[in-house]
């Protein structure tokens, strides 16, 4: 008996020893690779050749190269990590990168939130426009115009600044630059270098750049406010600035000698103090912008009803095509909806508001198309499938007798449907319709990336503004989650409505 105990406590103390061991054994192992060489990850946004993009899946680019060589001379690794650009500072503020390097231009108010390295490349805003525009020349001429930017770039706030201009705002760069191919817009304003690289080597030879350049910006690498790694990161950009390294990557990308730097941009000093935080001022910001998030809501809500009702129409017809007795249409119907349901939502946004124009202008004619409309087109034919669907199942659960019933009645096969069965189905399927119209208020975020400033696509141009992302992203889910808590609320009202044994009831 104790010998089996002995037994026991001694494999027991031999399994606890050598988990000990283990844990040892990688704890130290994890520190002395940290000891041999710190770790910094970079976020970057690939998507502005020649800084920073993808070739054939490897990141590559002017910025990625110069980080490269900055952490082989300061003695870091670096892990990069894909964000898109107008998500950067708020994700240094949040410190959940060390760094982020993404042509991303020095400015007094970013200063205010995030610290820089030394600057590590000049460049300045240009204007561009389709090679047979004539009456657009310089900044002035940008009056009343509609011009694409990316968000949350400088290029954003110079646009912005042009009399009258309709500001169009896109995830990235390349987006913009096929709205400008496709005619939607007369314009982009866009940093200088990336688009003389997009005219010569990306196929959009139907684009000149017009004007003088509209600013002089310098790049740095960017930190969280005050962060340790600052220091490593400039003492790395020094040594590669004064080894020839700096040279070497810029003549191998620019195909000329790099212009002199500044070592320091003179705001730096007199900012160093971070932008006031604090309940308070979240609060007062909140409601600054809160009229801003309140005319993103309404369009949302406009989007949400008029695709709705296409979408009601369209699918309800649909839905009753599918149950027909000719073979190749009720085949035709299944084929529709099984690609709008196959298929994500965001690719034929894409797919219309871009594929289609830029396919019209391949076949030789121009076609350009309104945002409103484009959103408006996906959102319906997207509902149609999924109401088509809804409709048929509502059908067919209206038992076989009523129909029979109506046509010994002497009613044709089109009154049967529209006067005994549809009605009947139409108070069957009112949960499921209500559920779809609450997926759909959510979906009309999708649009946003078509530049369409409804809800969520305010509150982006709202944190880039301010760089406030959770008071921001905050304020925005309340008011999805009010507009889709007063639909669910409709839509109950509805159904009591059209129940006929609440009626009954309401009225005894
Ligand atoms: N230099 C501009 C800015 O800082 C645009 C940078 C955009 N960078 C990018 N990787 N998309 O506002």
């Amino acid at each position: 008996m104790t010998c089996q105990k002995n037994s026991d406590i001694k494999s027991l103390c031999l399994v606890f020893g050598l988990t000990c061991l283990l844990l040892f054994g990688i704890c130290s192992l994890n520190g002395s690779v940290r000891g041999v060489q710190k770790s910094l990850t970079i976020a970057t946004d690939a998507t502005l050749a020649p800084f920073e993009f993808q070739s054939v899946g490897k990141l590559q680019g002017f910025d990625i190269e110069l980080v490269n060589a900055i952490a082989a001379a300061a003695g870091f690794q670096v892990k990069y990590e894909s964000m898109p650009f107008s998500g950067m500072i708020p994700a240094l503020q949040a410190h959940s990168i060390d760094a982020a390097v993404s042509s991303i231009t020095i400015t007094e108010e970013r200063a205010k939130t995030v610290s820089f390295s030394r600057p590590y490349f000049k460049s300045g805003l240009a204007i561009v426009v389709r090679v047979d525009n004539q009456d657009i020349t310089n900044f002035e001429s940008l009056k009343n115009k509609k011009i694409a930017v990316q968000i949350g770039t400088t290029a954003a706030d110079k646009a912005k600044t042009a009399p009258g201009a309709v500001i169009r705002t896109f995830d990235d760069t390349p987006i913009a630059l096929q709205e400008l191919l496709n005619g939607n817009v007369d314009a982009v304003v866009n940093d200088q270098a990336v688009v003389l690289y997009a005219i010569k080597s990306r196929n959009l030879q139907g684009l000149k750049i017009v004007g003088q350049l509209l600013t002089q910006e310098y790049y740095g690498i960017s930190t969280p406010k005050n962060s340790p790694n600052l220091n490593l990161i400039n003492k790395g950009l020094t040594k590669v600035l004064k080894n020839g390294s700096y040279t070497q990557i810029y003549k191998k990308w620019f195909n000329a000698a790099p212009p002199e730097l500044p070592e320091k941009l003179s705001f730096h000093k007199e900012n160093t103090q971070s932008s006031s935080s604090g309940i308070f001022t979240s609060i007062s910001l909140i409601f600054k912008y809160f009229p801003m998030l309140l005319q993103g809501a309404l369009i949302t809500l406009i989007l949400t009803a008029v695709s709705g009702m296409i979408g009601l129409i369209g699918g309800s017809l649909l839905g009753i095509v599918r149950l027909s007795q000719i073979t190749p249409i009720r085949w035709a119907a299944r084929a529709y909806i099984d690609f709008f349901r196959g298929t994500p939502m965001l690719v034929q946004i894409f797919m219309i508001y871009f594929g289609i124009p830029a396919l019209a202008q391949e076949l030789g004619f121009t076609f350009t198309f309104d945002r409103f409309v484009a959103a408006v087109m996906a959102l319906s034919l997207n509902s149609v499938a999924y109401i088509a669907e809804i409709v048929r199942a509502g059908i067919q659960s209206i038992e076989s007798g009523q129909s029979e019933a109506a046509q010994s009645l002497g009613l044709s096969s089109v009154q049967t449907m529209l006067s005994v069965i549809f009605p009947q189905a139409f108070r069957r399927i009112l949960p499921p319709l209500g559920n779809e119209f609450i997926a759909m208020l959510k979906n009309t975020s999708l649009v946003a990336v078509i530049g369409l400033e409804e809800l969520f696509r305010k509150g982006q141009l709202i944190v880039a503004e301010n760089y406030r992302a959770f008071e921001f992203y905050a304020s925005v889910a309340v008011v999805y989650l009010c507009l889709t808590l007063l639909s669910s609320q409709a839509f109950s009202r509805l159904e009591t409505s059209m129940n006929p044994l609440k009626q009954r009831k309401a009225k005894v």
